[in-house]
């Protein structure tokens, strides 16, 4: 129980916390990385966390089926249906764009567990949004007809609720770091829609955690403190919380999202490439290849210093490397690397 609220346990918790030795020499930091990438269901990721409250939720509500929507290789849609078919529900996601033209990457395992992924093509009429509240309808409708019980999950799992995952997690890392020269680590998150990094957050407000916190927009906000101290807020009076945030507590960078969502970018790539070649650990080139390049740069410009301890959150995402718009560039750069003989 965290906060009034029960969940489910499906995750074999804590994850590990490791140190990762031949890059922390390279680049001169103590550089560790907190592995919520291996987390057990559906290939893992953060929305594990989230999904083990909703799922508590969804079934105190009587749910059969879970529903969210997301981009079209959404990684919170796939755990979703990953934790809807582990409790006995079914699970489906809702999309608004094209279909890649073939199923790989999350869309093939969300085909492999069994769920349905709805993506409404864009008409030239509505805007996304629109059209996104529209197929949610639609889809919620269908489902009911067949007499399921539907429980809508936002997009990535970022509402109240969903941001205990991470305030449990933050509470986690404090006590992996208990007594170690970690406490006051720097520890940085790869920020989407902000539930992760949110509920991070107001576990170390609220718990004095001896951590600080940055994250690292990968996707493009009009104005992402402002939509932070609303989140927040929101958070802060559902769950009685008594720190009272304002704008410059939030320590998050939009220097490193490289202009688009999703977008193919050789300096994110070959952040990717120098993770695995020194430490067999696999990014993904959406969300946690595009902070740790953000990371890298960050120690270049000074922004972390020489020395300083820092804990990467690995919050999953592999599957992405075979999106069709990815694989493509890392087969062209990477593709020398097998010799037929
Ligand atoms: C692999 C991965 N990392 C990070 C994030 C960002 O998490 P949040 O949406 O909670 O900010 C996501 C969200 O989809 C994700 O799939």
């Amino acid at each position: 129980m965290l906060l009034g609220h029960e969940k489910e346990n499906f995750l074999y918790l804590p994850t590990p916390l490791e140190y990762l030795s031949q890059i922390s020499k390279d680049l001169g930091v103590e550089f560790y990385i907190k592995r919520d990438d291996l987390t057990p269901l559906g290939m893992g990721g953060n929305k594990l966390r989230k999904l083990e409250y909703f799922v508590a939720d969804a079934k105190a509500k009587g749910a059969t089926l879970l529903l969210t929507t997301g981009g079209v290789q959404t990684n919170h849609g796939r755990l979703t249906c990953a934790v809807a078919r582990k409790s006995g529900l079914k699970g489906a996601i809702v999309c608004t764009g094209q279909y890649p033209g073939e199923l790989s990457a999350n869309l093939l395992l969300d085909g492999m567990m069994g769920c349905d992924v709805w993506i409404k093509n864009p008409d030239g009429i509505h805007s996304d949004d629109e059209l996104t509240e529209m197929a949610i309808s639609e889809v919620t409708a269908h489902y009911e007809s067949q007499g399921e019980k539907v429980y809508f999950i936002p997009m990535g799992g970022s509402n109240e609720l969903g941001t205990l995952g991470y305030y449990e997690c933050a509470m986690e890392i404090a006590e992996q770091i208990k007594g170690t020269d970690l406490e006051g680590a720097h520890l940085i998150d790869t920020l989407g829609s902000m539930g992760t990094y949110m509920g991070l957050f107001a576990a170390i407000k609220n718990e004095n955690l001896p951590l600080t916190l940055t994250g690292i927009t990968i996707l493009q906000y009009e104005n992402v403190w402002d939509y932070a101290v609303d989140y927040y807020d929101r958070i802060r009076k559902e769950f009685g919380l008594s720190y009272e945030a304002c704008k410059d507590d939030f320590d998050i960078t939009t220097d490193y999202d490289r202009g688009a969502y999703n977008n193919p970018c050789k300096e994110v790539r070959d952040a990717m490439y120098y993770m695995a070649e020194k430490e067999a650990i696999i990014l993904d080139p959406c969300y946690t290849g595009k902070a740790f390049a953000g990371i890298l740069e960050m120690i270049k410009e000074g922004k972390i210093k020489q020395g300083e301890k820092v804990i990467f959150l690995h919050t999953g995402g592999s599957p992405g490397i075979n999106t069709p718009h990815h694989r493509v560039e890392i087969e062209k750069e990477r593709g020398h690397f097998v010799h037929e003989f």
